[in-house]
């Protein structure tokens, strides 16, 4: 049984994912942030197991998994949950900064770091769901992209490190996807949203599927994704 550890589960393209791999009878471990969004993903997503924790409390993901049953192995590790502030430098409050930070970058950092031991057993893959502000940051988005640039960083340095320990890394770079976090956007930008524009979670999701299931004997470290036309 292939298992998974997955951040993002109840919205957008975490969702999209892990239904897609619900469906296929993998092992699936859903981190939440609290117990009342466990018992959602739960229900959603049957005979699935949940993992609560806060993202946005990077300090006390270490204590909270401590405390919770753990997968015994774990093939991947999928971190997709993320957070999106806009506003131009001459106004973001450290605030802002530091939540972007703590969710995008340090708590995928942290969580990385409780489950090598599970990834190494397994010679497992960690994909970071990043995106096209981690390769080039544009005004108004100095904080995001700030902390995908880093996820970036984390997902090289990791990979570097890890590949005598036999870990695959992968990090997938999405445009704009339709999601909740798209309408956000939209409503900070001031723009009218049409879901049509922009591409869909499913194929996201089927962009992060094509990196997990590659045969062994290869890996897909960079996987950019843009809306079609
Ligand atoms: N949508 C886009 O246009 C786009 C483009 C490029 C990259 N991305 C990236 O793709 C990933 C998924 O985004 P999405 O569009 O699917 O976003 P979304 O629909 O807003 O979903 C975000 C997910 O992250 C979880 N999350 C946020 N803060 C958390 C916390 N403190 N603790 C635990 N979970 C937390 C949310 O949980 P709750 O449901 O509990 O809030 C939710 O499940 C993100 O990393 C995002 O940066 C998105």
């Amino acid at each position: 049984m292939t298992t998974h550890v997955i951040t993002g589960a109840g919205s957008g393209i975490g969702a999209a994912v892990s239904r897609r791999l619900a469906e296929r009878g993998d092992e699936l471990w859903l981190l939440a942030r609290d117990a009342g969004r466990a018992k959602e993903l739960e229900q959603r997503f049957p005979g699935a197991r949940t993992i609560v924790g806060d993202l946005a409390l990077p300090e006390k993901l270490s204590w909270a998994l401590g405390h919770q049953a753990l997968p015994e192995r774990v093939d991947s590790l999928l971190h997709i949950a993320g957070v999106v502030e806009l506003g131009p430098v001459g106004e973001l409050t450290p605030k802002v900064w530091n939540q972007q930070l703590a969710v995008n970058l340090v708590a995928p950092a942290e969580l990385t770091r409780l489950l090598l031991p599970q990834l190494r057993h397994t010679r497992g893959q960690v994909v970071f769901v990043n995106s096209g502000a981690g390769l080039r940051a544009n005004g108004q988005w100095a904080g995001y992209a700030a902390s995908k640039h880093g996820l970036k960083a984390l997902a090289d340095a990791l990979r570097a490190e890890e590949r005598g320990n036999g870990l695959r890394v992968t990090s997938v770079y999405p445009g704009r996807t339709a999601t909740p976090m798209q309408v956000k956007v939209h409503q900070q930008e001031g723009e009218e949203y049409d879901p049509a524009r922009w591409a869909d979670p499913e194929s996201v999701a089927a962009t992060l599927l094509t990196a997990l299931d590659l045969p062994r004997d290869a890996e897909i470290t960079d996987l950019s994704v843009r809306p079609g036309s």
